[in-house]
């Protein structure tokens, strides 16, 4: 097998002294959908937050491939991430509800794309054509599911070829959730890599390359993402009642 474009190995972290991550093992080939999904509290939005030194880590490693080189992601500063290529969308404030949407693309956007500022918000708003009447006002006005699009946009401001996405369709209608995740197919298919933790699991595992349950911090499962998503004893254990549909 080539190398996969990100791996993560032997994670192993948390909060202060409380440990959360006890050694999760994750690999993301290029051009893939892996997603990460597993109980309330196992920690999926940890392992985003360790990357983006949010949560602290005590051990393992977490690298990416960079022109045949490994690049070690934790000892890479969070505001240097999006220079290598990597854009992330937190789970909860991941839009600048007080700032204007024109503001929200400004500020996702950073000169080492090679495209001028002008060029790349253009190229948001024929993607995502909602919002171009919406320009000057402000974010926190916008509806839950343009919300998702801005948070998408201002994340692909950076020109990212890898997209690490934390419970992208938390708080969404059932109809939002299919074009949420039709959308995040049709990034994917523009040549970006995408990591992402759902609650939605069997939804995010249906147009994943690869899944992982995590459990108590720890890998429990793994395999296809069309595997997972029809297996009954991951679906019963760990999707509860309401990430079946
Ligand atoms: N800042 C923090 N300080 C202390 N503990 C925290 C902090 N953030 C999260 N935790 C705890 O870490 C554990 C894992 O949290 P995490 O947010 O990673 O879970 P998750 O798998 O993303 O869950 P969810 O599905 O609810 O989003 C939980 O027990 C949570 O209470
Ligand atoms: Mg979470």
């Amino acid at each position: 097998m080539t190398q996969p474009l990100i791996k993560i190995t032997n994670l192993e972290g948390g909060y202060g002294d409380i440990k959360i991550l006890n050694g999760v093992n994750i690999e993301v080939p290029e051009k893939s959908i892996v997603t990460i999904v597993g109980p309330n509290g196992a920690g999926k939005s940890t392992i985003m937050k360790a990357i983006y030194g949010i949560a602290r880590v005590t051990a393992g490693s977490a690298t990416i491939m960079r022109e045949g080189k490994e690049i070690n992601i934790l000892a890479t500063k969070p505001y240097n991430l999006s220079k290598i290529g990597i854009g992330y969308v937190p789970q909860i404030e991941n839009i600048f509800v007080a700032m204007t949407i024109d503001e929200n693309l400004d500020v996702g956007y950073i000169p080492e794309t090679g495209k001028s500022l002008e060029e790349l918000k253009e190229s948001m708003y024929v993607r995502y054509p909602d919002l171009v009447s919406r320009k000057k006002d402000r974010a926190g006005q916008l509806s839950g599911g343009q919300r998702q699009m801005l948070a998408l946009a201002r994340a692909l401001m950076s020109a990212p070829d890898v997209l690490l996405l934390d419970e992208p369709s938390a708080g969404l209608a059932p109809a939002l959730v299919d074009q949420l995740f039709d959308e995040l197919v049709r990034i994917n298919n523009s040549g970006v890599t995408i990591l992402m933790v759902e609650q939605n699991a069997r939804r995010a595992l249906e147009i994943s390359t690869y899944g992982y349950v995590l459990d108590m911090g720890k890998n429990r499962h793994e395999g296809a993402g069309a595997d997972l998503a029809v297996d009954p004893a991951i679906v019963g254990i760990y999707f509860g009642k309401r990430n079946q549909g």
